[in-house]
């Protein structure tokens, strides 16, 4: 039985202040959790994560990790950097990043090859556009996407974590319903099945406007192992009752 991982996307949103108030209230809340819970969380607030998350269950994630070990790449963070902060999690190829920063598959199979190798679980976003949706592609793109992260990481890959997330359902209030979702988890799972003896071990994860009302329905989908929480992740009562609906 997989235990399903609730993990907070914070995207670019917080402050000192912020952060602290809503951990303090999410660590509270979350205490007896029988979930596992993350936050991904910018990149200058590693460090002051790091140290309201100590001692709690919940784990540190970030958002990106650079394809390149280190070197002469104004703006990038390495995987090691990460890993000097106690990241768990790093997600890659979120699709803000492959549609405002054009992150490829290989470029996306690269960062979660160097998150591996640092110690840290990749969260692999992959989800179709509305335009391909309705053009009947959403398993192609998927199972394209995800096959790049294969082809690239081989046996390691019973380490990664999956996030299927639609495009069309990402902070837009649209969710998938819970049949579309397991019909793509499904799909994933058998994927990683003809790619690893492990597959039954990996969480894929929903991500796409969760929220309170609908995250219960979504969690009890037999391939639907956690969720990658966007807006509801900023407000800790919404976060919590995400995670109290989780097993
Ligand atoms: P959302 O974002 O929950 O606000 O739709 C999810 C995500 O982008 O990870």
């Amino acid at each position: 039985m997989r235990k399903q991982l609730i993990a907070g996307n914070w995207k670019m949103n917080g402050s000192l202040a912020a952060n602290q108030a809503l951990l303090s209230a999410v660590a509270a809340g979350a205490s007896g959790a029988s979930c596992q819970v993350a936050v991904c969380v910018p990149a200058p607030y590693l460090a002051q994560v790091q140290g309201l998350l100590a001692g709690t269950p919940i784990a540190l994630g970030a958002q990106d990790v650079s394809q390149h070990e280190a070197g002469a790449f104004t703006g990038e963070v390495s995987s090691g950097m990460l890993r000097e902060f106690g990241v768990r999690y790093c997600l890659v190829g979120h699709s803000e990043r492959r549609q405002y920063h054009g992150e490829t598959d290989a470029l996306v199979a690269a960062k979660a090859q160097r998150a591996l190798a640092a110690g840290i679980t990749p969260v692999v976003c992959v989800g179709e556009t509305l335009a391909e949706r309705e053009a009947g592609r959403t398993e192609e793109v998927v199972k394209r996407q995800l096959a790049a992260v294969i082809h690239a990481n081989g046996h390691c890959i019973s380490e990664i974590v999956v996030a299927y997330e639609p495009v069309w359902a990402i902070g837009t209030g649209k969710t998938a319903s819970p049949e579309q979702a397991q019909q793509v988890h499904a799909v994933l799972r058998s994927q990683l099945h003809a790619a690893t003896t492990h597959s039954d071990r990996v969480l894929i994860l929903y991500g796409g406007s969760m929220n309170a009302a609908n995250a219960a329905q979504l969690l009890s989908q037999p391939d639907i192992d956690g969720g990658l929480v966007g807006g509801a992740s900023l407000k800790a009562p919404d976060f919590l009752s995400i995670v109290a609906a989780a097993r």
